[in-house]
C-alpha cells in the first residue's frame, strides 16, 4: 500500500483537534452549531428516539433497499409529490456519502461509458466517489471567485462537451463550497439544454432546509423532476435532522414507469454487494417524525431556527468585513445560502489563518458560516481581513 491521498476537510479536522489554543475557531467541516458552539440533537430527534424505545419490538433487518416507509417520506420531503410513485426507485443508503458512492456504481453499471460531470469546484468527496466507482468524471466550470457569483457561461461552454446519456451532478440547493445557487430561471435554463442534449441530471441534496426553506431548496430539482424522463437524486439527512452520526441517507432514481421494477431491483443488488442491509436506526427516526404531525412541525421550526441563524451569521459576518476593509469585498457571503462561503485564498494564507489567528478553513478558503458565533464573528472578520486583504 501507498498512502491515500489526503483530504482536505477530514486534514482541517485532525489538525484542530490537536491544537491546544482556547480560543481556536473551527470553520472548517460542515456541521451546524448553535451559539454556545455545540452541535445539539434536535428536540424532535430526542421524542422521536424516545418513540421508539417504547415501541420498537425488534431489530431484525430491514430490507435489502432499506424501509419502504422511509422511501415514501423522503420522496415526499424531497419531490413533494410532483412525480407518481410508479416511477420512483429507492434505497437507504450510509448517509449522503453513501448514497453519492451507491448512485456512481448504478451508472456505471447502467452504462459504463456513461461520464459524470462535476462542477469545480465541488465536495472534495464528489471526483473521489467517482473515481472509486470506476465512474469517468470530468469537470465543469461553476464559479467565478472575482465576482462572487456562478460563472454561467463557463458551465455551458464546458458541458457542451458532454455526450448523449453522460450524466451532470448538480447540488439542490447550498452548493458546497461556494454557496452561489442556481436560480429559478438557472434550473430552467439546465432543464432544457439537459432535455435537448439527452443528459441525465444527478442531483445532491445534502443541505434542503438551510438555504430558503424545505420547498423552496428542492424547487429546482422538481423542476427537472417534473420535466426529464430520468433523474437520479442523492439525499442525507445529515444536516436538516442533525443526524450526522447515524448516517440516514437515500438515493432515488425517478424513471419512466416500465423502468422502475429492475432499477429497484439493481439498487437493492448494489446496496447487498457493498454495505449489506443499510443503518435503520437514523432512517427511522426521519420517517418517525415526518410522519408524525406534531414531531414534524416541531422539526421544521427547529430547522427554521437554524437556517436564519446560519443567515444572521451570514449577514454579520459580511458587515464587519465592510467595517474591517472599508470595501464591499466580501458583500456576496450575505446573499449565498448554506453552510459554505468560499473566501479565496492561497495556501500560505490559510496556514497564515490557522497559525496566527486559530481560524480553521478548509483549503481554497471553504469557510463554514455555522462554525461562527455572535462572539467570534468581529474576531474572525478582522483575522480574514488582515491575512486575506494583505
Ligand atoms: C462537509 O462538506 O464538510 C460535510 O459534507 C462533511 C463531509 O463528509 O465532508
Amino acid at each position: 500500500l501507498t498512502p491515500p491521498p489526503p483530504d482536505a476537510i477530514l486534514q482541517v479536522m485532525q489538525t484542530f483537534r490537536e491544537d491546544r489554543r482556547g480560543d481556536k475557531v473551527d470553520l472548517g467541516v460542515g456541521v451546524y452549531r448553535d451559539a454556545t458552539g455545540l452541535t445539539p440533537v434536535m428536540r424532535a430527534v430526542k421524542s422521536a428516539e424516545a418513540h421508539l424505545v417504547a415501541t420498537q419490538d425488534s431489530k431484525g433487518y430491514v430490507a435489502m433497499a432499506g424501509d419502504a416507509a422511509f422511501h415514501a417520506a423522503m420522496a415526499r420531503l424531497v419531490l413533494g409529490g410532483t412525480v407518481p410513485a410508479a416511477r420512483i426507485a429507492a434505497a437507504a443508503t450510509t448517509g449522503g456519502t453513501g448514497a453519492v458512492r451507491q448512485a456512481m456504481e448504478l451508472i456505471h453499471t447502467a452504462d459504463p461509458r456513461a461520464r459524470v460531470w462535476i462542477s469545480q469546484p465541488t465536495w472534495p468527496n464528489h471526483p473521489a466517489l467517482a473515481q472509486s466507482a470506476g465512474v469517468e468524471w470530468r469537470p465543469y466550470r461553476y464559479y467565478d471567485a472575482e465576482a462572487g457569483a456562478i460563472d454561467r457561461a463557463g458551465m455551458m461552454a464546458d458541458l457542451d462537451g458532454a455526450r448523449e446519456d453522460d450524466v451532470v451532478l448538480l447540488h439542490g440547493c447550498c452548493h458546497n463550497p461556494t454557496g452561489a445557487d442556481f436560480t429559478g430561471r438557472d434550473w430552467a435554463e439546465m432543464a432544457a439544454f439537459l432535455e435537448r442534449r439527452g443528459l441525465i441530471p444527478f442531483v445532491d441534496i445534502a443541505y434542503q432546509g438551510f438555504g430558503e426553506g424545505i420547498d423552496a431548496d428542492a424547487a429546482g430539482l422538481r423542476h427537472l423532476a417534473s420535466r426529464l424522463p430520468r433523474v437520479i437524486i442523492a439525499a442525507s439527512a445529515a444536516k436538516n435532522f442533525g443526524l450526522y452520526r447515524e448516517r440516514a441517507g437515500i438515493y432515488m432514481v425517478i424513471c419512466p414507469p416500465g423502468e422502475r421494477d429492475t432499477t429497484q431491483a439493481m439498487m437493492a443488488w448494489l446496496n447487498r454487494s457493498s454495505t449489506g442491509f443499510p443503518p435503520d436506526h437514523g432512517t427511522r427516526v426521519v420517517t418517525t417524525i415526518l410522519n408524525n404531525p406534531a414531531m414534524k412541525a416541531e422539526w421544521l421550526d427547529e430547522l427554521t431556527d437554524m437556517r436564519e441563524r446560519v443567515n444572521g451569521l451570514r449577514a454579520a459576518l459580511a458587515n464587519a468585513l465592510r467595517r474591517e476593509t472599508g470595501s464591499d469585498r466580501f458583500g456576496y457571503l450575505a446573499a449565498q445560502r448554506g453552510m459554505f462561503s468560499l473566501l479565496g485564498g492561497t495556501d500560505a494564507q490559510i496556514a497564515r489563518l490557522r497559525d496566527e489567528f486559530g481560524l480553521y478553513l478548509v483549503g481554497g478558503g471553504r469557510m463554514n458560516i455555522a462554525g461562527l458565533t455572535e462572539d467570534t464573528v468581529d474576531r474572525v472578520a478582522a483575522g480574514l481581513a488582515r491575512v486575506l486583504c494583505d
